[in-house]
């Protein structure tokens, strides 16, 4: 790590962290909340590395004051947090249930009276179950569900949300999700998946103008983006390379921004109207990044135009992620480059990384590892802004160590560690550390 101090950042910078609501809230029942894709994923033997489920998980529903008080003695100007659909409609359909609103009103109402501003993602992939049922994101009407609940949700909290972002990372929903089964709702389809990009876009756009007619906030999407790094220097590596960017990385944002399907790349459930609807305007656009990808030519008889290969000579985190502090301004500057003026102002929606973090003999947990990990992606930031990219904002992921998807609570990310038998929160040292940035501007 260096000792030069960290960079000033501009005035107005938003210093936020971010969460998700299936990941922290627990009460998986409660107050009529329905079942969603993934509690029935947790539930299904095999599925999840620890064998948890995410029923309680950081039990935030019901701690969320004393959350909000560790955001508040962070200082941050902003939460990311995801409203769950099940709790808002239990079926995926029909009126809002106003028990579940009721949570995210509260919530809403003490963060801004911590000064904080709430920042609320509408789809962080708790589909549903009922709607998985008939189809999911493969079926077209699910754009319409979500564009329903968009207007339901921003019906209640249209006048105090600061920032609204529809879909969480849609491509690692239908990667994960959807083309290799890693993740809820668990499906192997491979490239038969594309029709869920599509009509996630599609969702997407239906849903910013729902958001537009009930509040005059800005309207955002987080995506995210790996930087390639090539392995090889054939013809077929180089193909590898760009089909697997114009996957991970152009797919759900040249449409965006107004450009349409990368070649090669376009759904067959295309409708005429639908680009349109998808390139509606949208005021920031939302990075969530972790790290680069390698990338070669695959073997003869791979259903995948790529390979996926582990990057080498990196530090690695807890996930086994490399970490690579510099790609973050690589992918910042490119995306510029690629998208020109068609680019809206960027704030990065996460950033952050696993490590083993446990209390030591006096309780307290040091992550000098991730103290670093931030330094040098703040860092990049900074340099990204240098060089003249319009960032406005970084948002630490996450709060809480919480639930990590199929990895269970094997994988810790949290400023602050979490007991998840007692529910005892311990500010990790990075927590000081970041207060100590945010409080330096
Ligand atoms: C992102 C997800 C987030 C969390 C982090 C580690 O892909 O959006 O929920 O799992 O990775």
């Amino acid at each position: 790590m260096t000792t030069t101090p960290m960079p000033a950042f501009p005035t107005g910078f938003r210093w936020g962290v971010s969460t998700s609501a299936y990941q922290i809230e627990g009460a998986a029942t409660a107050d009529g909340r329905g079942p969603s894709i993934w509690d029935t994923f947790a539930h299904t033997p095999g599925r999840i590395a620890d064998h948890s489920t995410a029923d309680v998980a950081c039990d935030h529903y019901h701690r969320h004051r004393e959350d909000v008080a560790l955001m508040a003695g962070l200082g941050i100007s902003a939460y990311r947090f995801s409203i769950a659909w099940p709790r808002v409609q239990p079926r995926g359909t029909g009126a809002a249930n106003p028990a579940g609103l009721d949570f995210y009103d509260r919530l809403v109402d003490d963060l801004l009276a911590a000064g904080i501003d709430p920042v609320a993602t509408l789809f962080h992939w708790d589909l549903p179950q009922p709607l998985e049922e008939t189809g999911g994101w493969l079926n077209r009407d699910t754009a319409d569900r979500f564009a329903e609940y968009a207007d339901l949700t921003a019906a209640r909290l249209g006048d105090r949300v600061k920032l609204w972002i529809t879909l969480n990372e849609p491509f690692v929903h239908l990667s994960l999700g959807h083309a290799t089964g890693v993740h809820a709702p668990g499906r192997f389809l491979l490239l038969d998946a594309f029709p869920v990009a599509h009509h996630q876009l599609l969702g997407h756009g239906l849903a910013v103008s729902a958001l537009r007619a009930r509040s005059t906030s800005p309207v955002a999407i987080a995506n995210n983006y790996s930087p390639v790094v090539r392995y090889g220097d054939t013809d077929a590596d180089r193909a590898a390379a760009l089909a697997y960017d114009a996957l991970h990385n152009r797919l759900f944002t040249d449409p965006l921004l107004g450009q349409g399907y990368p070649p090669g790349f376009d759904p067959a459930v295309v409708r005429d109207g639908d680009l349109d609807v998808i390139a509606a305007p949208i005021d920031v656009l939302g990075v969530n990044y972790y790290n680069p990808t390698g990338v070669r030519a695959p073997e003869q008889d791979s259903p995948l135009p790529f390979e996926v290969v582990p990057l080498d000579g990196y530090p690695r985190t807890a996930f086994d992620w490399p970490v690579v502090p510099d790609g973050l301004r690589d992918l910042l500057v490119g995306l510029r480059d690629r998208y020109l003026d068609a680019l809206p102002e960027i704030q990065i929606t996460e950033s952050g990384c696993a490590y083993d973090d446990a209390p030591d003999a006096d309780g307290r947990v040091h992550d000098p590892e991730r103290i670093a990990y931030l330094d040098g992606h703040l860092r990049a930031v900074r340099a990204a802004i240098d060089e003249g990219v319009d960032v406005t904002g970084y948002f630490v992921w996450s709060l809480l160590d919480n639930w990590e998807w199929a990895e269970g609570f094997t994988k810790r990310f949290g400023l602050v560690h979490v007991d998840f038998d007692s529910q005892v929160r311990t500010p990790k040292s990075s927590y000081a550390w970041y207060r100590d940035q945010i409080v330096r501007r």
